[in-house]
C-alpha cells in the first residue's frame, strides 16, 4: 500500500500579519510517496531535489520526524514506513520549504493509516515540525499549507486557526532571489518590542487587510498591505528590495513586499495576467544587477 501527496508552498506574513497570516501557492511545493514496511522504524529511503542540502536522518528531516510524532501520537511508535521526498521547490527561500515538508509527511501518514486524525487535529504535529526546522513553531507556513487557501491564525494558545475568504480575481507574483537568508537569523534580527505608534498603525492594516478580503475590496487590501515593525529591519537582507517594489507598483500591483522572512518577495495583483508582468519586471531588475531568481504566478484562493 502506498500515498502520494502534494503540500503547496506559501507566503507567510502576507506583509502586516507577522506569524498570523499566510495563503497557499498553487505550486511549487513538494511530493511525498509515502509506503508501509515490515521492519519497525520511519526511514527515508530517497530524497530528490534539495541538492544534497537536507538532513538524511529520520530524526532530523521535518519530513520524518512529524511522522515519527504523529505515529506516537496515535500509539503506534514502531510503524514500519518507508519515505521518498521530492523537494519542488527552492529551500531557504521564504516560501515555506520545511512547512511543506512537514505538511506532506503528515498529510501522508494520515492518508496511509486512514485518516486517524483531522487536519486540525494535524496542526500542532506541524508546529512541532517548524520548531525543529528553525527554532519558533510559527504556524503562518503550515496552517495555510495544510488547509488551503488563506489562513489567520487568531491565537497561539490554544491554537485558533480561521479560514478567510479571497476576492475571486485576487493573483499573486513570486520571485525569489537567489541569495541565503536562513528563517532564524532573520527571526533573531527582529525587535522583540514595538512602539505603540508602529502596533496601532500595524493592527490598523491587518484588521483592513482581513476586511478587504471579506468585501472583494482590492483598494482596500492594496492601502493595508504596509509593514511599519518587521519589513524595515528584514529589507537589509534582500538586494534591490526597494528598487523591485517602486518598479512592482509601477506595473500596477495591489502590493509588494517579503514572503515570510524572505528573501523571496511577493506582490498582489488583480489579473494573472499582471501578476506575470510584475514578475518579469521584478525579475529584469534582479538580472541587470546579476542577480539570479525564479519566478512563480499563482492565484491566491
Ligand atoms: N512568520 C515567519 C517569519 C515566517 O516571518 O519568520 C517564516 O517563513
Amino acid at each position: 500500500q502506498e500515498v502520494k501527496v502534494f503540500a503547496p508552498a506559501t507566503v507567510a506574513n502576507v506583509i502586516c500579519g507577522y506569524d498570523i497570516l499566510g495563503f497557499a501557492l498553487d505550486r511549487p511545493g513538494d511530493e511525498v510517496i509515502m509506503r508501509l514496511k515490515d521492519e519497525p522504524g520511519v526511514e527515508i529511503v530517497n530524497i530528490e531535489g534539495d541538492d544534497g542540502l537536507l538532513p538524511r536522518r529520520a530524526e532530523k528531516n521535518t519530513v520524518s520526524a512529524s511522522v515519527q510524532n504523529y505515529l506516537k501520537q496515535i500509539g503506534q511508535p514502531d510503524l514500519g514506513i518507508e519515505i521518498e521526498l521530492f523537494k519542488q521547490m527552492p529551500i531557504g527561500s521564504g516560501l515555506g520549504s520545511s512547512a511543506a515538508s512537514t505538511v506532506a509527511g503528515l498529510f501522508a501518514i494520515n492518508q496511509l493509516l486512514g485518516e486517524k486524525l483531522t487536519r486540525k487535529e494535524l496542526l500542532p504535529l506541524a508546529l512541532k515540525g517548524e520548531e525543529l526546522a528553525c527554532g519558533y513553531p510559527h504556524a503562518d507556513n503550515v496552517a495555510p499549507s495544510l488547509l488551503g487557501g488563506f489562513t489567520l491564525v487568531r491565537s497561539y494558545e490554544p491554537l485558533d486557526v480561521i479560514h478567510l475568504p479571497v476576492p475571486p480575481d485576487l493573483h499573486c507574483a513570486v520571485v525569489f532571489p537567489h541569495v541565503d537568508v536562513p528563517t532564524r537569523d532573520a527571526r533573531d534580527m527582529i525587535r522583540k518590542n514595538v512602539p505603540l505608534k508602529g502596533a496601532v498603525k500595524q493592527w490598523g492594516n491587518i484588521a483592513g487587510l482581513v476586511s478587504g478580503l471579506f468585501m472583494n475590496d482590492y483598494d482596500l487590501i492594496s492601502r493595508s498591505m504596509e509593514d511599519v515593525l518587521i519589513e524595515p529591519t528584514r529589507a537589509i537582507l534582500i538586494p534591490e528590495f526597494y528598487e523591485m517594489r517602486k518598479i512592482a507598483m509601477e506595473v500596477g500591483a495591489l502590493s509588494f513586499g517579503i514572503s515570510g522572512s524572505g528573501p523571496s518577495v511577493f506582490s498582489f495583483t488583480k489579473s494573472a495576467e499582471l501578476a506575470a508582468e510584475v514578475a518579469e519586471a521584478i525579475k529584469y531588475q534582479l538580472n541587470q544587477n546579476e542577480i539570479e531568481c525564479n519566478t512563480y504566478i499563482s492565484s491566491v484562493n
